[in-house]
């Protein structure tokens, strides 16, 4: 780009405030605190959906009627099951940390579907359906290798959150357990032109394939300024330990201009619809599991937070309440990003789906700081 170039365009840092794409899966409003799937507010989703249904509405388009929700329900339930060598690779992961695993996991099954080189929209939503049924798999089995437990195939009577979960951890969950994976799993399915979808759609549109897509979104998701904020959230909160110690700790880290993970957000300056909905439920369940001192903890934090960051529009995001909650119920801290994708699954495959089928690839500018010369050329032996 000559430098005449550089003066008509406009460059701005993350891309922050840039429109990337049209699209009609679902946006955030990030004053009014709101989150619409498909024209659906996410508390009516939630309310009143499972997220069979929910994933169903992001692909196509609309919810399922009776029979299209049922054989979307069955084909997903048939494809659970993992193959022998794909258990015996997460099993010979186990020491590597989960989301890297994860990454590793789908790739190889990835290499092995010859599918994945048809680039057409029929196909890719194909394997996007394989992909939404078997990512739980993945992710419980990751779970289970890592704590060195013995893998638990698919309970096909069981909905696809609460096997996740059965499988995740090797019980059933009770009617609350069941309702508070459904909802979190829900709430994490999309959520704008976040950075992990827009992987997926970059890696989409050169007319690579589904799960390259999916591979790198994951890639993208593993960072702490994104999905990974939610286990450090939790080592926070376990690190201040009581209420009291809140003020000392906050106060002191955002002196020295640390980031408190689990707060902010590029798109919400208010409190994320999201975290409000999560906070309800960790509150019932850390009482029932006697941990409510993590979520007094928790909320001492927020208040502080609030006093202190709240006017420049820093409140408790998803992640904030995520992980506290997965932990009451059993998870262990380093699965919280992997059950981060087995709910964002549908947003990737939806979104990456409908760029296709109107699609152009990728390709932004760069703005070239650096000399432009001419300098003058040292041969390599005359070089200081
Ligand atoms: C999510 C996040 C990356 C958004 O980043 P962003 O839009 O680029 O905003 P910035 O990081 O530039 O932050 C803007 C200002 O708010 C402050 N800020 C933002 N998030 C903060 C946090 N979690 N704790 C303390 N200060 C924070 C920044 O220090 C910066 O202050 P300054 O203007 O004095 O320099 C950022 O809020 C963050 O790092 N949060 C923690 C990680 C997290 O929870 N991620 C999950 C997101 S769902």
């Amino acid at each position: 780009m000559s430098a005449s170039d550089q003066e008509n365009v406009r460059f701005s840092k993350g891309l922050e405030g840039i429109v990337a794409a049209e699209s009609s899966v679902g946006y955030v409003d990030g004053l009014a605190g709101k989150l619409v799937y498909r024209g659906y507010d996410v508390n009516t989703l939630v309310e009143n959906c499972d997220y069979e249904e929910v994933s169903y509405l992001l692909l196509n388009g609309e919810l399922p009627n009776r029979e299209q929700y049922k054989d979307y329900s069955s084909s997903l339930r048939k494809k659970r099951q993992l193959d022998n060598d794909t258990l015996n690779l997460i099993r010979d992961l186990k020491d590597t940390h989960p989301m890297s695993a994860l990454r590793t996991v789908i790739s190889f099954i990835g290499a092995r579907d010859n599918r994945s080189i048809e680039p057409d929209l029929e196909t890719q939503k194909s394997i996007s359906i394989d992909l939404i049924a078997k990512i739980p798999s993945v992710v419980a089995a990751i779970n289970r290798a890592h704590n060195s437990k013995e893998f638990i195939s698919p309970d096909d009577d069981l909905p696809f959150s609460s096997n996740f979960f059965y499988q995740a951890l090797g019980r059933r969950p009770d009617k609350d357990e069941a309702k508070m994976i459904d909802e979190a799993l829900i709430l994490h399915a999309d959520h704008g032109m976040n950075a992990s979808t827009f992987t997926s759609m970059v890696v989409i549109s050169t007319l690579s394939d589904m799960y390259s897509a999916v591979t790198a979104a994951i890639s993208s998701l593993k960072g702490p300024l994104h999905g990974g904020a939610n286990e450090r959230a939790l080592a926070l909160i376990q690190r201040v330990g009581k209420p009291e110690n809140a003020e000392k700790v906050i106060s002191n880290m955002i002196a020295s201009k640390e980031k408190i993970m689990g707060f902010g957000h590029r798109v919400y300056k208010v409190y994320d619809p999201r975290a409000k909905i999560l906070k309800k439920f960790v509150e019932t369940v850390t009482k029932k599991n006697g941990q409510e001192n993590l979520f007094l903890t928790a909320e001492k934090i927020e208040n502080i937070m609030a006093q202190t960051l709240g006017s420049k529009g820093i409140f408790p995001n998803v992640d904030f309440y995520s992980g506290l909650l997965y932990y009451s119920v059993g998870f262990d801290p380093s699965i919280f990003t992997p059950i981060f994708a087995v709910g964002r699954i549908s947003g990737w495959t939806a979104r990456s789906l409908e760029y296709l089928s109107d699609n152009k690839i990728f390709r932004p500018r760069g703005m070239y700081v650096g000399n432009r010369g001419p300098k003058e050329f040292i041969p390599i032996d005359d070089r200081q």
